[in-house]
């Protein structure tokens, strides 16, 4: 389990909290923070694989704990991921959290529906 920072224990799961959208969600427990954003409408993260392989859903956890399944190290190297970095398919929060989604820099953009939305 990593933890961030604050341990705030929810039943009834947790709330998660996109600061570059400002758009927050609930997310069960045992469900990946992606999987709980896409079921509740919000686009503040972009998806691909949902599977920890292409790093679309980078994120940073600035605050709370979580536990992580299998993530590309490509992507999230150990000693990132130490640091909070994390893919969001692959974080399962045990805590309420902050997070931040990733951006990326250069000229790659990913192909994906959500990009205009956090970027802009
Ligand atoms: S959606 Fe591909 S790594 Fe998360």
């Amino acid at each position: 389990m990593f933890s961030v920072s604050g341990m705030n224990m929810n039943s009834a799961g947790y709330e998660v909290f996109e600061v570059l959208s400002g758009q927050s969600f609930r997310c069960a427990e045992g469900q990946s923070v992606l999987r709980a954003m896409e079921a509740q409408g919000k686009r503040c993260i972009p998806v691909g694989c949902r599977g920890g392989g292409c790093g679309l859903c980078r994120v940073r956890v600035l605050s709370g704990a979580y536990r992580s399944g299998r993530m590309s190290r490509g992507h999230v190297p150990a000693k990132a991921a130490a640091e909070g970095l994390a893919l969001a398919c692959q974080v399962f929060p045990q805590t309420d959290l902050t997070i931040e989604y990733f951006r990326h820099v250069g000229g790659n953009k990913p192909d994906n529906k959500n990009y205009e939305e956090v970027t802009s």
